[in-house]
């Protein structure tokens, strides 16, 4: 294999100030494990941006260049990109969270929001494009001393990034994962021509562009007939862009299975199930999700306060317990957004509780261990979604559930394609349907949670991260043959 170069946003190692020195970290987010297989037969590289001061300070001891990551981690070098505060901030906090987050997963109220005014259009020249110019300069120092190497960006944050890097070195492979949804077309055009056709711009003067199911493919290949009015091929998925063929394709990403499984059954775990026990009661719901507007929560609690009026016989049998990653509170959005969460359980434990019985447990916390211990243990889990790349709660969550417990699932997540079938399948604006699955799920048969639960596990099992890896791989390779020395 050749060598690689990885690049996202989050990278796989944050530093902190410890004794003796910078202290490396573990980064947050799914893609640090989703990525552990690669580096395993390859030289790695990964580029991200340095997201504390004590990141700044070790790109300052490299140079700014490479530096060689702990032994535990999955890329052998590390680098960072080191931005201005401001501009990192009209990048990340203005325009890819909210702006382009909000489009991808169709969360603008378009009467109200979004203004496109001259701070939103500062942001995206003075940050987002600064900020990807920063990115694409490293990667293209990384192509000076190793032209060989397959670049593989990733997400939201980097979409401009390539165009940079194709014209500083024309024959360079970059494969680019978006691990969101692509919307269509016409809602791309809540943004200005000029940032909206930079975007598709940017995607096109990659290899591969790597969404997780077909939709998210297909949705990518009419904006670029529609928005930018190029020739695409949707027999084969392709684009011709300047002179190149550009392959659209569909992944969809998984957990690695048996590791997972595997830290199910670790001390860590067990020690988070007792107090779980103790506090369920004969039936419980789960969910577990950042606060993130896209996750549908306050939907969910509705469905439940409705669920609760039209089954009174559930009152003090059934505990809802609701553990929330507090999500991007720099962006005003989702602190509104958590108010209303909080909020909203409160109304529901003070219309239905009592002073021995809380219908909805709510933690706002970040706690894997803990989350892993309630996968284990539900009846119900509510992935409700309104939109969402792939959601790996509903994948991660079944295949070490101990209850046959029931998924709800929203038919606008990508786990649906693999899982639909399954799971009880909703739609995430009608709280009624979502009040009636979970009556269907408290009440189905035995026998038919534990059919229902078993084709989960096996699918999950069987499409693990594995296979997620090496079809992307032998893309890679097919197309660079396809493509001859370049
Ligand atoms: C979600 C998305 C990822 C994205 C990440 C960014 O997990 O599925 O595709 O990279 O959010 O989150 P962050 O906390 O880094 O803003």
């Amino acid at each position: 294999m050749p060598p690689l170069v990885l690049v996202s946003n989050r990278g796989p190692v944050t530093y902190r100030s410890g004794e003796g020195g910078l202290v490396a970290e573990r980064g947050g987010g799914g893609l640090v494990s989703a990525l552990s297989g690669l580096a395993e037969h390859t030289d790695a590289l990964w580029i991200s941006a340095a997201l504390s001061d004590e990141d700044a300070q070790m790109a300052a001891s490299a140079d700014g260049r490479a530096f060689a990551l702990p032994a535990s981690e999955n890329a052998d070098r590390g680098r960072f990109v080191v931005v201005d505060p401001a501009a990192f901030d009209g990048y990340y906090n203005v325009v890819a969270n909210p702006l382009l987050w909000f489009i991808q997963h169709y969360l603008w109220d378009l009467s109200n929001h979004p203004d496109i005014r001259p701070d939103e259009l500062a942001a995206w020249a003075d940050g987002y494009v600064v900020v990807n110019d920063a990115f694409a300069d490293a990667v293209i120092d990384e192509l000076n001393h190793s032209p060989d190497a397959v670049v593989m960006m990733h997400d939201y944050h980097l979409y401009v990034a390539p165009e940079r890097i194709r014209e500083a070195h024309p024959g360079a492979f970059i494969h680019f994962f978006v691990h969101i949804p692509w919307s269509q077309p016409d809602y791309w055009r809540v943004l200005p021509p000029h940032i909206r056709e930079h975007i598709l711009r940017g995607l096109l003067a990659c290899d591969i562009v790597a969404f997780h199911t077909p939709r998210y493919a297909r949705n990518f290949l009419m904006c670029c007939d529609d928005l930018l009015a190029i020739d695409v091929n949707y027999e084969r998925s392709e684009v011709r862009w300047a002179g190149r063929t550009v392959w659209v394709r569909s992944y969809p990403i998984s957990v690695n299975a048996p590791n997972f499984e595997r830290m199910a059954q670790s001390d860590e775990v067990r020690r988070e199930e007792a107090p779980i026990l103790r506090r369920r009661r004969a039936h419980l719901i789960v969910r577990v999700d950042r606060t993130d507007l896209s996750k549908n929560i306050l939907r969910g609690f509705k469905a439940y306060d409705m669920f609760l009026e039209q089954h009174p016989e559930y009152l003090e049998q059934i505990t809802f317990m609701a553990f929330l990653q507090p999500s991007r509170q720099d962006v005003v959005e989702y602190v509104t957004y958590l108010d209303k969460i909080r909020q909203r359980a409160s109304f529901i434990n003070t219309k239905h509780g009592n002073t021995d019985w809380m219908p909805i447990e709510l933690r706002i916390e970040s706690n894997l261990a803990r989350a892993v211990a309630l996968y284990k243990h539900y009846d119900v889990l509510m992935v409700n979604a309104i939109f969402d790349g792939m959601n790996l709660v509903a994948k991660e969550a079944p295949l070490v559930n101990e209850r046959h417990g029931v998924v709800i699932l929203s038919e606008n997540v990508g786990a649906h394609e693999e899982l639909g079938s399954f799971a009880l399948s909703i739609n995430p604006f009608d709280v009624g349907a979502q009040a009636e699955a979970l009556h269907t799920a408290l009440s189905m048969p035995t026998e038919e949670r534990r059919i229902r639960s078993e084709q989960i596990q096996r699918v999950v099992r069987e499409n693990d991260v594995v296979k997620w890896l090496n079809a992307q791989q032998s893309d890679i390779a097919a197309k660079r043959t396809a493509d001859g020395p370049a």
